[in-house]
């Protein structure tokens, strides 16, 4: 493992993006799949189309109404055009899609990049130029192009170029979006061809679901913007098996993850609280913001919290925290997790509309309840680069939060190679340096066998090497820790770590902690190992602690083996007795099997001769 602390916010990716203005921002709306699944038909498109617009959602942003799968039928007519399920579209699509933009709604349309859609209807594999055609002459104004029922091998890329290009020869402007879950890296190739692009399969209406697409959704957040924006897949607010407070953070992590946000519940009967959820303006906003960066998972301890922060426009930051527990509770945050500074950040709660001052770069959230989040819009504040080397490739972050409770976090990790980590903090006064760290597979591999622990390598800024001796734990999905104290001098300083004789340790996290005593009687630069709180006594370089580290462990092993031994001994004697007993029993002559009484006998019979 080999995570990064902080990623940078800064730097979205640079990729050719469709530069036909639309989708902008990410595309809201409502799509039929994710409530009435094949149960559709034009009266529910007529019928959402009404209430989408009495009801405020249009006014809210929410512009398109889509029809998703099972509008067509299984066929193709004469002329190779598909024929539309007459059941439930009568007139045609044509009459729907008018009654739709008569309502100042965009109407959107659904197919497959194969020869059947997901639920077996026509799809457009083949006859991408005539399909997009009919879009056209429909009025169509968003296509969702799914990826089932392809075969002949050829790439996702080509099949969604091949309909991405007929859309565009069409001359209208279609919204495209790309549903091909995440399969064949999409976000390494849909910018140039679609406006949306999904990163997962189906959501479903539940919060293992949720957490689920977070989990993939996360590693390629960043790869959206505008023109191209990363889709973990339709709301299920209102739906299924989300509580309130569920329902609230998958809404807010869609909007600041820059997700299209297209509704997928029943707009007719929905809870005040969902509907308030839904048309949260605020919320709403940080979607919609022009800057179009998604915010990144800048913590995230699995099954208790994650922190995703994001740029906004007008030097903004949005930050939302994440209680993944079972218990209400208080999540601290900083600036420098959140990469915003100054001395007069204000901070508004989007939910509850509640502003505060952000307090000597340190914050505590509102109580956020089981599977809650708080949103925050820091305003105020700067966010300083840090360096423009840092690429954005990280997968797993890990954020300690006890760590936090009282300690300012100021250290910015970078992971270069595998043995080397390097953090720059911006602080000059005595800190605690504190390494969170899992076991190696492998000590012969990763340490010093002989003392049972990692030396790794320490240096600050140009300073004399020491090294830490990290010890092992026993537990592959354990973390330790280590601190130690260090004095810093300067306004940013380095930090190196390495392991130059073995490979590199799985640390999890490297943090700095300003100490709250600044009387510590030392040097600047200086290191020291011992005499701070570290979990491990004999710690530290110096041959003293090595000589001893080696006595403990092998005082240790000495014991366990002396156990081992006795152990075995002790076995050996109990089958020895056990076998010699069996051996006598076995072995008795014939009519002379009762030792006991044959010399009962010759004693009674020697009392007799006496009496
Ligand atoms: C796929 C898509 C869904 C939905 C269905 C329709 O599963 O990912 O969003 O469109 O097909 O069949």
């Amino acid at each position: 493992m080999l995570p990064i602390l902080y990623l940078p916010l800064l730097f979205p990716l640079q990729v050719a993006a469709l530069m036909d203005g639309l989708s902008s921002t990410p595309p809201m709306g409502w799509n039929t799949w994710n409530k009435y699944g094949c149960n559709i038909e034009a009266r529910l498109i007529r019928e959402t189309a009404d209430i989408m617009v009495s009801k405020g959602f249009l006014d809210a942003g929410y512009r398109y109404l889509n029809l998703d799968d099972c509008w067509q039928s299984n066929d193709r007519d004469y002329d190779g055009n598909i024929i539309v399920d007459r059941y439930a579209f009568p007139e045609g699509i044509k009459a729907v899609a008018d009654y739709v933009h008569s309502k100042g709604l965009y109407f959107g349309i659904y197919s497959s990049a194969g020869y059947q859609t997901c639920a077996g209807r026509m799809a457009s594999l083949g006859h991408e130029e005539s399909d997009a055609i009919n879009y056209a002459n429909w009025s169509v104004d968003y296509l969702k192009y799914d990826n089932c029922n392809f075969r002949d091998g050829i790439s996702g890329k080509e099949r969604y170029k091949r309909m991405g290009d007929a859309l565009k020869a069409t001359g209208r402007n279609i919204t495209f979006s790309i549903c091909n879950w995440g399969s064949e890296n999409p976000w390494e190739w849909a910018d140039e061809i679609g406006h949306a692009f999904r990163t997962h399969d189906d959501i479903i209406a539940s919060w293992e679901s949720v957490l689920e697409i977070l989990d993939v959704h996360a590693q390629v957040v960043q790869y959206g913007g505008p023109g191209h924006w990363a889709d973990p897949g339709m709301l299920e607010v209102g739906n299924g098996a989300l509580n309130i407070e569920e329902s609230r953070t998958h809404f807010s992590l869609w909007a600041a993850m820059k997700a299209p946000l297209i509704l997928g519940n029943d707009l007719t009967h929905m809870s005040d609280m969902i509907y308030d959820i839904l048309t949260n303006r605020k919320v709403i906003s940080v979607n919609q913001d022009s800057l179009g960066v998604p915010a990144r998972r800048v913590v995230h301890v699995a099954g208790n919290l994650d922190i995703w922060t994001g740029p906004l426009s007008g030097g903004s930051v949005v930050v939302v925290i994440v209680n993944y527990g079972e218990s209400e509770r208080q999540i601290p945050f900083t600036d420098a997790i959140v990469d915003y500074y100054g001395e007069k950040i204000q901070v508004e709660d989007l939910w509850t509309g509640k502003t505060s001052q952000m307090k000597e770069g340190m914050m505590l959230s509102s109580p956020i309840p089981p599977h809650g989040c708080t949103m925050l819009k820091l305003t105020n504040g700067t966010s300083i680069p840090y360096s423009d080397s840092l690429t954005s490739n990280a997968s797993k972050n890990h954020y300690p939060p006890e760590i936090m409770q009282n300690d300012i976090d100021t250290s910015k990790l970078e992971d270069v190679e595998q043995t080397l980590y390097e953090a720059e903090a911006l602080v000059n006064v005595v800190s605690g340096l504190t390494l969170r760290y899992m076991d190696c597979l492998s000590w012969s591999l990763c340490g010093d066998y002989w003392t049972r622990r990692w030396g790794l390598r320490l240096r600050i800024n140009d300073g004399e090497e020491t090294y830490v001796y990290l010890r092992k734990i026993g537990d592959l999905k354990a973390v330790k820790e280590f601190s130690m104290g260090l004095y810093l001098d300067r306004d940013i300083n380095s930090i190196t770590l390495d392991n130059p004789e073995a490979n590199g340790p799985s640390m999890d996290s490297i943090i700095l902690k300003k100490h709250p005593n600044s009387n510590f009687n030392t040097s600047k630069g200086a290191v020291w190992t011992t005499g701070f709180s570290s979990e491990d006594p004999l710690a530290g370089d110096h041959w003293i602690l090595y000589t001893l580290r080696c006595i403990v462990d092998y005082m240790l092993d000495a014991a366990i083996f002396a156990c081992g031994i006795s152990t075995f001994g002790f076995v050996i004697y109990l089958l020895y007795g056990y076998f010699s007993r069996l051996y006598r029993h076995v072995y008795q002559p014939v009519g002379d099997t009762d030792i006991g009484e044959y010399t009962l006998q010759n004693v009674s019979e020697t009392n007799t001769s006496i009496a």
